[in-house]
């Protein structure tokens, strides 16, 4: 059986240096075999710290070949594209969120991967998150009683990794499909479903306080869930200083649970007042290195990843549900 995946990183940006760091961290059975960006200097930059060779295209590196997987890093608005190539070419996939910046998309990408029988995954890191399952096990086991609401906020500064350079694609509607909630918002949205199951509908009501931004860079939801319960999720690109808050907070019948930025799950059972700590703090960061380990595995030894690729279209659809309502100014149905 084969040790490690040869891998073709394509999209050398941001998220791509990230991805290593995890697979360095984790020892994750990942070797880098080709870089491919048609921003020279973007390839050249992750060749010089992986030995991979650079290319400026997909096509040229799949003539050269020499790898049996891609790590697909690219903006929204070619996710298809070179998904479909890469598949098409019998890789296995791991694929950035969102899957794809509208449903037709992401159901053409599925049947392509459906049909090229490889290993297929959206790198949805949200689901390996450790705060996340932490908080999931304390669900199940009751620690906070009947779920009664749930908050998910996410307000972050236009980091220069992300957003710096001439113009970042994020500012552009053709490219990103929208703004913080179709790109950041899958991280917070994926957790809620993880914990209280499919969503209804939802109503959204968004801003745009950055103006280079083309799509929303403010966001204040309602979502309501198929079994009745209610969350909100806020998401904002800010501009300013902003306080502390949870990342995500789970109100139940008898407590409450939160997940701090410090990597801390806290349980808030009126017990200490600064709230329970539980387990081990974990950090977003962890996120990655167990998404790519469950790929390598996958490709090396044919195991189930965590979540199948068409869980995805899920945050997708609730990102364009969320876009209507803002225009009708009603609850919009997410799975219509
Ligand atoms: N999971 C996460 O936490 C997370 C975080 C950030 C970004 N992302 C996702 O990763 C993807 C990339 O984001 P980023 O922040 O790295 O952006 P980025 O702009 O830093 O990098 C994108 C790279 O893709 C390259 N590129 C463009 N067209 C290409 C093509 N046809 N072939 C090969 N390369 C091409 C660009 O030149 C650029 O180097 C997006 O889908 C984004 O949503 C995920």
């Amino acid at each position: 059986m084969k040790e490690r995946i040869r891998i073709a990183i394509v999209g050398c940006g941001a998220i791509a240096h990230w991805h290593l760091d995890a697979v360095d961290r984790a020892g994750v059975p990942i070797s880098v075999a080709a870089a491919i960006d048609p921003v020279a200097e973007h390839a050249r930059r992750i060749a010089a710290r992986t030995g991979a060779t650079p290319y400026l295209s997909l096509d040229a590196a799949l003539d050269a070949g020499g790898f049996e997987a891609a790590l697909i890093a690219v903006p929204h608005g070619r996710h298809e594209a070179i998904a479909s190539a890469a598949l098409r070419a019998g890789l296995h996939v791991l694929l950035e969120k969102p899957l794809a910046p509208t449903v037709h998309a992401c159901e053409r990408i599925l049947d392509t991967a459906r049909a090229a029988g490889t290993v297929f995954m959206v790198a949805e890191n949200a689901q390996y998150w450790p705060e996340v399952l932490t908080v999931r096990a304390l669900l199940h086991d009751g620690a906070i009683g009947e779920v009664v609401t749930a908050r998910a906020a996410t307000f972050f500064p236009a980091l220069a990794d992300f957003y710096g350079g001439d113009r970042s694609w994020r500012f552009d509607q053709a490219e990103a499909g929208g703004g913080v909630v179709i790109d950041t918002g899958s991280h917070w949205l994926r957790p809620l479903r993880m914990w209280l199951g499919e969503v209804d509908e939802v109503v959204a009501a968004l801003g745009r306080p950055d103006p280079r931004m083309e799509g929303e860079s403010l966001c204040r939801a309602l979502l309501r869930f198929t079994t009745g319960t209610i969350a909100s999720f806020d998401a904002m690109l800010t501009t300013g200083g902003i306080a502390p808050q949870p990342l995500f907070t789970v109100t139940g019948t008898t407590g409450e649970l939160t997940v701090e930025g410090s990597g801390w799950v806290k349980l808030w059972d009126g017990t200490d007042r600064k709230g329970k700590k539980i387990g081990e703090p974990g950090g977003y960061l962890r996120s990655y290195e167990a998404e790519l380990t469950d790929f390598a595995s996958a490709v090396l030894h044919g195991t189930t990843p965590a979540a199948p690729a068409e869980q995805a279209v899920g945050e997708l659809r609730l990102a364009l549900a969320m876009y209507r309502s803002a225009t009708s100014r009603r609850w919009e149905k997410v799975w219509r």
